[in-house]
């Protein structure tokens, strides 16, 4: 059947289901975890647009809700299931309710099977790879008025049709993601994404300069880099950065994340040299013990990861991190080398986690488990070390004047933006400003998370 054709018949069908046959049904999307999963939410709004769909107002209103999950903690898992649970009643209310669950969680098997066994007001099932399918799987749904459950996908090579769609369709006016790659071959021990995201696979370099290029012609002036590892990109990342930097109307270029075992010379000069590279990287620690490093198959050294970032820093280029906390076998020492690790490279952000317990993963097999209250000691005691030292650094840049990019701009009080080096700025203005505005910033307040100031007269 035609594709036109068979949208036709979809949105008739689904009206059918309503009340009011006139209206256009209305969708709700609410997104988990990471910027991966943001953009993929962007892709499934383009697809349920295309399909005659249009934003509800409001979760309660809408009469087809997506939840794109994750499932990197136990703790994003939950979140999901609380959320799940509410709708339960809702759809009671509102029998014509479609219901999707798609991304990272449902992507596990047993999770998929639990859907099946106990979620049976849950219409539609997918998962990471399978995103391109959603209207066959909507209209599948209303043909046979049972539940769709589809996983497949994941080991596919093509990755053409989940990273190709709509530029048209993003969160922001001012910033958008654009996939390089996708998947992980890392396999730290700890993680599940390997397992939910499948094998790495690359992008063609002419595609994501083709986005870039239409993003820009669309007033995108910030592009974020997005893969799992994308250091790892195949067509050469250092090369693509080149490229995208030359691309006119871009003027900030992101990446995130980079995994430190492979981040090579030629890319530290690039984020270095590019004039719109910003200077500040995310470099997941995870653990400052070259034993716990080793354990969670990280592959690098305590010595390793300081020889980098003394290097990126040195270079001026900002580092943000990710912690582990409590993973098992970790002992006080461990924890301790943690500590210094810390101290010595002074982070300008850092995202702490308690070790979450993954089923499918090497680490779930261990018996070295620590205990939660040593877990959370610990944490706590990373935290009092990590955030002062933000403080501090955030301190360093009262009386400095910081060029912002406008992230929101709620007239009538202050607005948010992002200095080059990631920092959060909060600021009054006596002009209207719009998100994607660069704007100098006399800074003249500083807390943990963010600074404040006020723009400078020109
Ligand atoms: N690809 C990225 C990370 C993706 S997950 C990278 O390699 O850097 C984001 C962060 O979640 C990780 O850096 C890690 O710190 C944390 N994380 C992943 N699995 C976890 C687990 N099982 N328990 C606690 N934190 C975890
Ligand atoms: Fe997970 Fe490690 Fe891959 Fe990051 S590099 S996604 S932490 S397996
Ligand atoms: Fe979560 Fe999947 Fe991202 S597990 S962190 S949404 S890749």
């Amino acid at each position: 059947m035609n594709p036109s054709t068979n949208y036709q018949y979809l949105i008739t069908a689904h009206n059918d289901n309503l009340a009011a046959t006139t209206r256009r049904p209305g969708f709700f999307v609410r997104t988990y975890g990471c910027q991966m999963n943001s953009r993929d939410s962007e892709k499934l709004t383009a697809l349920l647009l295309n399909l005659g769909y249009e934003p509800a107002a409001s979760q309660e209103a809408a009469d087809f809700i997506l939840y794109n999950t994750c499932c990197v903690r136990e703790s994003a898992e939950d979140k999901v299931f609380g959320h799940l649970g509410r709708l339960k009643r809702v759809k009671k209310d509102r029998p014509h309710l479609m219901i999707a669950v798609s991304g990272c969680m449902t992507q596990q098997e047993e999770t998929a099977k639990k859907f099946q066994e106990k979620y049976p007001y849950v219409d539609i099932v997918f998962g990471t790879s399978n995103r391109h399918k959603l209207p066959e799987f909507i209209w599948r749904t209303m043909e046979m008025g049972k539940q769709v459950v589809d996983i497949s996908g994941i080991d596919d090579t093509d990755i053409t049709e989940i990273t190709d769609v709509s530029v048209t369709t993003r969160e922001f006016s001012h910033k958008a993601g654009v996939n390089i790659m996708v998947g992980c071959n890392n396999f730290c021990a700890y993680c599940i994404v390997p397992y939910v995201r499948g094998r790495e696979k690359s992008r063609p370099m002419a595609d994501i300069l083709k986005e870039i290029e239409a993003f820009a012609a669309d007033g995108v002036k910030e592009i974020m880099l997005l893969g799992q590892n994308v250091n790892s990109y195949t067509g050469g990342f250092p090369e693509l950065l080149h490229r995208a930097n030359n691309i006119d109307g871009i003027e900030r270029i992101r990446f995130m994340t980079s995994h430190p075992k492979d981040f090579s010379d030629a890319l530290i000069a690039a984020v270095r040299d590019l004039p719109k590279l910003c200077k500040s990287v995310h470099l997941p620690l995870q653990s400052g013990s070259t034993k716990v490093l080793q354990d969670m198959n990280r592959q690098y050294t305590q010595t390793e990861y300081l020889t980098l970032a003394e290097k990126l820093i040195s270079a001026g280029i900002a580092l943000s991190t990710d912690i582990i906390v409590g993973y098992p076998g970790e002992t006080d020492a461990d924890f301790e080398e943690t500590l210094t690790v810390a101290r010595k490279i002074r982070f300008s952000g850092a995202f702490t986690f308690l070790y979450s317990k993954r089923s499918g993963t090497p680490a779930a097999n261990r018996t070295d488990t620590i205990d939660s209250k040593t877990a959370s000691e610990r944490f706590d005691r990373l935290i009092a070390e990590v955030y002062p030292i933000m403080l501090e650094i955030n301190q360093a840049k009262i009386g400095q004047t910081l060029e912002v990019m406008v992230e929101d701009a709620k007239p009538d009080t202050t607005y948010k933006g992002r200095a080059d080096d990631h920092t959060l700025v909060h600021f009054t203005a006596s002009d209207a400003l719009h998100p994607g505005d660069i704007v100098p910033v006399n800074i003249t307040e500083a807390k943990t998370f963010y600074v404040s100031g006020k723009t400078k007269e020109i």
